[in-house]
């Protein structure tokens, strides 16, 4: 197929920084109401959650063994240096859109959709996996004081067994079967988020706060329990087994990144985006591998759960309080991880349809009152809601992982871009050793890629194909820098 020569050239146009910059200063933008405290609080509330309290127990007990806590460094390795380019964009471009605004700028329109397309994986998606996993531990909440949902409400129809699906109600021939509670956080968050940001970062910070004091109650606690024994043999699958699990729990990382979504809504983004991106990263990073060494040390690796494996190591003790505790602030961590996942995407949708790359009239609409992007936020917690009720977690987690992985390599690319073609704009932070670290980024988020099986790349590949069909069928004909038309100031109702 023969693409005309200017659409070709104008695929690749580029946002430039003055561009950004004075859509900054357009009539309706967010509110910038969040510190540095509440930052790290957003990065912390978007990272520690299904992945440490579910995932973890997978990876070691089906790959990793004690090796888990090299599984952790290595994947942390791999979103250190991704952060690193992250923060010198987000500090440079802060405005709403994150790694999608960032390739706009340095790789043009074409790429720009590319990344946006494949943060609905990093954001959406997740949203729908992580979602799961809190109806998981809700529902091993609620069996500690013996209340249980129905079998048909409480599970997805691939993981239902046949006695679930026999038992349920039935239309038309086909079971009626979902996972009731995923759904019912999510419209609960969907509602919380309508109202605003204000509020959503004070309750995230009240959350952050009890499920990190679970973690430490989990290292902690878990320590008088260890026996080195267990951490022999150390690779039980050698390294390949290590670096599967790297890939895996990858997935405890994702969500570090959110904080350059809300570069918008900062008070002093030049300092506290970068400042909260490595903050939290480093934070998390020293717990997942103690949460590693204690949970290996506690249980034989062939013992290990795959389903609450912290709380059931615990149990395993005969610890019913600590259970208790743990299960609570699964329940609590995860909420915080949904509240800002969902919160990024409808930034993410908000920075795209300001393009004229979605439709504005949903996308880009601003709730008057409480000047939340109310629309986006509605639909993506409907479709967020549909699919974790539907589909299986596992799934969902791997096709995060692979999206997010590819998001990370592309940042890392458009950093050294950028330094060639605008060297001159000012960088408040600056990613150090470039070109090294950046090519360090490439290489170990490319490793971790390739450790996920091929199944996760055909799923990205056909993700793919459908953003690019859907790009040359509406973003083409609509992108108003293509067309001319910049983002004007939309009426403040203020
Ligand atoms: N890092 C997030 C979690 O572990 C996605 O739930």
């Amino acid at each position: 197929m023969l693409i005309p020569r200017s659409l070709a050239s104008s695929l690749f146009a580029r946002k430039s920084v003055e561009l950004l910059h004075a859509e900054l200063a357009a009539h309706d933008r967010l509110h910038r109401v969040l510190g540095p405290v509440a930052l790290t609080a957003l990065g912390v509330g978007a990272i520690i959650g299904a992945g440490i309290f579910v995932l973890t127990g997978l990876a070691a007990h089906d790959y990793a063994g004690p090796s888990l806590m090299l599984s952790f460094v290595l994947s942390g390795i791999g979103c250190a240096l991704a952060g690193l380019c992250y923060a010198e964009f987000a500090a440079m471009i802060p405005v709403a859109g994150s790694a999608y605004t960032y390739a706009y700028a340095t790789l043009g329109e074409l790429f720009a959709w590319i990344i946006g397309w494949d943060l609905i994986l990093e954001y959406a998606v997740a949203s729908c996996a992580v979602a799961h996993g809190w109806s998981h531990y809700f529902q091993s909440f609620l069996a500690l004081f013996d209340i249980h949902v129905p079998g048909p409400l409480a599970i997805d129809p691939f993981s239902a067994s046949p006695q679930v699906l026999a038992a349920a109600w039935h239309i038309g021939g086909i079971p009626i079967v979902f996972d009731l509670p995923a759904a019912a956080i999510v419209v609960v968050l969907t509602l919380v988020l309508v109202r605003g940001i204000r509020e959503s970062s004070g309750l995230n910070v009240a959350i952050v706060a009890l499920k990190l004091g679970v973690v430490l109650f989990v290292i902690f606690a878990g320590i008088p329990h260890v026996n080195p024994a267990n951490w022999h043999p150390f690779f039980p699958q050698g390294m390949s087994g290590t670096l599967r699990g790297a890939g895996y729990v990858f997935f405890a990382y994702i969500g570090f990144d959110s904080i350059s979504t809300h570069a918008e809504e900062a008070r002093n983004p030049e300092r506290d985006v970068p400042l909260a991106l490595l903050g939290s990263l480093g934070i998390c990073t020293i717990l997942y591998i103690a949460v590693a060494a204690v949970l290996t040390g506690m249980v034989p690796t062939p013992e290990i759960n795959v389903d609450a494996p912290l709380a059931e190591a615990f149990a395993h003790y005969g610890l019913g309080t600590a259970t208790l505790i743990i299960s609570l602030g699964a329940v609590a961590g995860i909420t915080s991880v949904l509240l800002v996942m969902m919160l990024s995407q409808a930034r993410v949708l908000l920075a795209m349809a300001r393009d004229g790359l979605l439709p504005t009239k949903v996308f880009a609409a601003i709730h008057p009152r409480f000047r939340t992007p109310h629309l986006s936020t509605m639909l993506t917690g409907a479709c967020v809601a549909t699919v974790a009720a539907l589909f299986p977690l596992r799934v969902l987690s791997e096709l995060v992982n692979i999206g997010t992985l590819f998001a990370f390599v592309i940042v890392c690319g458009a950093i050294m871009i950028m330094r060639r073609t605008r060297p001159d704009v000012r960088r408040p932070f600056r990613t150090p050793l470039v070109p090294l670290v950046p090519l360090l980024g490439i290489g170990a988020n490319l490793l971790l890629m390739f450790s996920l099986g091929w199944a996760n790349w055909l799923r990205l590949i056909v993700w793919m194909a459908i953003g690019l069909a859907i790009y040359f069928t509406y973003g083409v004909h609509h992108s108003r820098l293509r067309n001319g038309t910049p983002r004007t100031a939309a009426p403040d109702s203020n």
